[in-house]
């Protein structure tokens, strides 16, 4: 049925582009037309046809839909991965395969059914280029494709629109399954990057993630710019405020520099420096951080991770995240002994010693590392004084939450909840 739709298309394409066709006009400006017509560099010497590149009417594929013309890839991926995903990520399947035909470089551009002989192209490129449209082999820094997106993932998961619900531009292919065609539509770049709803105000992203107490946070809502300064927070995509770059102000769909979870920096501050560092963000924590007292965030490099609960054999270690919902903190104050914002949506261990998955005090944060985990048992702080002064002192290291809880209950700075107006937190 299909096939014989696209045929239909092929074969009338051809002759009336300038009529409008939905395919022929929005394809005709983009980089996927690789005719001698196309606008970009790179494109055939010699080949007239548009569709041809990608499909046939003539000797197509039988196996798949599409009238396809190129063969499939036959490598193995390495796959997307991390300690959140609740999907099972296999190989590449579907539209994903086809797309991966060009941009996984292994196959000649120019390699098409319809053709006996590969499609010339001009400098003699026959691969595609090195860049960030190369995706390769390696798909562990893409976002995960090819796989179920159903109501049980939505729900087991949690922070996940019903896919039902999927009925604008954003769709599943016909077998359920996530594909790169969720996403893009190779036939029409009138978004850019041939993306299916554009993506600023994280509009393509929040199609499917349903992030808690996202749409209040402060970065879904502040319009800070950057000063020019320092790193481009931005590098890959055209938007120019903190709101408008929303998800992407951290994360990157493809080539991620930190695979698992798709950060931007493979360091963790990294991805929060690059605005808390006095550029951006009025908050600038960089500054905190060169000051003697300090959480060493910068001294830990792949040791958090998002999964962990702290309870059991725990590596010592420090991150922005170990403290911050990214996705929920705004700038309200504390309603002692409640969180701060700033705290808001973060993983905590309770005074009975039991995680909780958010904080309602902030010392349920701090009890993470200062309590009942092997965390106390880390080497001395040598820039502390040695004596009463030091707040950890070497050899001292008790659990705070046993000393303080219940027996000083509101006297260190741990409020409890029957005298909530002493000390609001932690950190006051
Ligand atoms: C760069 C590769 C590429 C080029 C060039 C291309 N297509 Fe496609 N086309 C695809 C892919 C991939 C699919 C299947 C993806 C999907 O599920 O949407 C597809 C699907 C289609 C379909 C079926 C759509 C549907 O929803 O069932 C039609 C019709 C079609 N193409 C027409 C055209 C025409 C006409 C041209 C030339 C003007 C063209 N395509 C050029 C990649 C391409
Ligand atoms: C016939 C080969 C071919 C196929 C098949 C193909 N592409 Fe492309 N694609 C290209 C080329 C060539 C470019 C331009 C690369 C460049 O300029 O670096 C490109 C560019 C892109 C871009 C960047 C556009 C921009 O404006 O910068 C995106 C996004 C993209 N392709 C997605 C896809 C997706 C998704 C599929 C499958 C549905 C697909 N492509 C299938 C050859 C292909
Ligand atoms: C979950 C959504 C999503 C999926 C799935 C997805 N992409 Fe993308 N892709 C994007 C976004 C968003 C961009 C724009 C880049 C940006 O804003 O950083 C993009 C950009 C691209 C680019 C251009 C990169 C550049 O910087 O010029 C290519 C090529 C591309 N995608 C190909 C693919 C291919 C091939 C697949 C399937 C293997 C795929 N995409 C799956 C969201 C997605
Ligand atoms: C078509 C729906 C859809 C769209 C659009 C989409 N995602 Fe996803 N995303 C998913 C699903 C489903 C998963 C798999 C979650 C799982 O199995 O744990 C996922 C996984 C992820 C993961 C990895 C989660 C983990 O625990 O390892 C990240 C990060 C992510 N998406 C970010 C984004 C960003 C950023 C965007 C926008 C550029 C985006 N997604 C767009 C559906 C989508
Ligand atoms: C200010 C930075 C920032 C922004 C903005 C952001 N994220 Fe995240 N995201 C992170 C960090 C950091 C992690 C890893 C948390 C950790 O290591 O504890 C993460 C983890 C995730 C995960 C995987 C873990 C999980 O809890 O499921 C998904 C999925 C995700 N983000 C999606 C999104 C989406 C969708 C958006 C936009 C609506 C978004 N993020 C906006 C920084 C951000
Ligand atoms: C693209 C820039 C950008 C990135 C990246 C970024 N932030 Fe922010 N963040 C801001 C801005 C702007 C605000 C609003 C308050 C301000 O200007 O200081 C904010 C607010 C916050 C707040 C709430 C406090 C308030 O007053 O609103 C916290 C907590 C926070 N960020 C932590 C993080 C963490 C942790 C990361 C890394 C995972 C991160 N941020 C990454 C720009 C950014
Ligand atoms: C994810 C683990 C973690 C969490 C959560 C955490 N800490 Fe720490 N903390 C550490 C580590 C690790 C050190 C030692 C740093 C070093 O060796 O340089 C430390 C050191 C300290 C110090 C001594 C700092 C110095 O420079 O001498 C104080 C005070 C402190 N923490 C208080 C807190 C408070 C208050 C909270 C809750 C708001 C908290 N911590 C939450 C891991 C954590
Ligand atoms: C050990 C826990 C911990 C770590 C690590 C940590 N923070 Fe914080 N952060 C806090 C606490 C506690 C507050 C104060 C909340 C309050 O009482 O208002 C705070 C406040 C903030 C604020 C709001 C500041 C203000 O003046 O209102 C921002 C922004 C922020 N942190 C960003 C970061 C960034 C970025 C990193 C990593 C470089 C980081 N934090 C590391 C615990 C931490």
């Amino acid at each position: 049925m299909r096939s014989r739709g696209v045929l239909r298309i092929l074969a009338t394409a051809a002759l009336v582009f300038a009529a409008a066709r939905p395919w022929g006009a929005g394809i005709i400006d983009t980089k996927h037309n690789l005719s001698v017509t196309g606008p970009g560099p790179i494109k055939s010497t010699t080949e007239q046809e548009l569709c041809i590149f990608c499909h046939t009417p003539h000797s197509a594929r039988r196996d798949v839909p599409y009238l396809w013309s190129r063969a499939d890839p036959t490598v193995s991926y390495t796959t997307y991965q991390s300690s959140t995903l609740y999907a099972s990520v296999g190989q590449p399947s579907g539209a994903s395969k086809l797309c991966l035909s060009c941009h996984d470089g292994t196959i000649a551009l120019g390699a098409v059914l319809a053709r006996p002989a590969e499609i010339p192209f001009a400098g003699g490129l026959r691969f595609m280029p090195p860049g960030a449209t190369l995706l390769g082999t390696d798909l562990s820094d893409d976002h995960p494709v090819s796989f179920r997106y159903d109501e049980t993932l939505a729900a087991a998961k949690g922070e996940f629109v019903s896919p039902s619900a999927l009925t604008g531009a954003v769709r599943l292919d016909k077998e359920g399954l996530l594909q790169c065609t969720a996403c893009h539509d190779p036939h029409d770049s009138a978004n850019r990057k041939f993306l299916v709803a554009p993506n600023n105000f994280g509009a393509l992203c929040t199609a499917c993630h349903d992030r808690t107490q996202w749409l209040a946070s402060s970065h879904a809502t502040s319009n800070a710019t950057w000063s020019g300064a320092g790193t481009n927070p931005w590098p890959h995509t055209p938007y120019p405020s903190v709101a408008e770059n929303a998800c992407e102000n951290c994360h990157r769909p493809h080539t991620a520099g930190a695979h698992a979870r798709l950060l931007n920096y493979a360091l963790e501050e990294d991805n929060c420096l690059v605005c808390h560092g006095g550029n951006v963000a009025v908050k600038n924590i960089g500054a905190e951080l060169v000051k003697p007292y300090r959480h060493t965030v910068q001294d830990y490099a792949g040791v958090h991770d998002a999964a962990e609960n702290f309870t059991g054999t725990v590596t010592k270690h420090v991150e922005c995240a170990d403290c911050h919902n990214p996705h929920q903190a705004v700038s309200s104050p504390a309603s002692p002994p409640n969180v701060p914002g700033a705290l808001r949506g973060v993983k905590g261990i309770s005074a009975s010693g039991a995680p909780v998955a958010a904080a309602s005090f902030t010392y349920e944060i701090c009890f993470k590392c200062h309590a009942d985990n092997n965390m106390l048992s880390f080497a001395a702080i040598s820039r502390q004084p040695p004596g009463r002064g030091a707040p950890i002192r070497p050899g001292t290291r008790r659990s705070l939450r046993r000393s303080s809880w219940p027996r000083m209950r509101g006297l260190l700075p741990h409020p409890s909840p029957a005298q909530p107006n002493r000390l609001p937190s932690c950190s006051a």
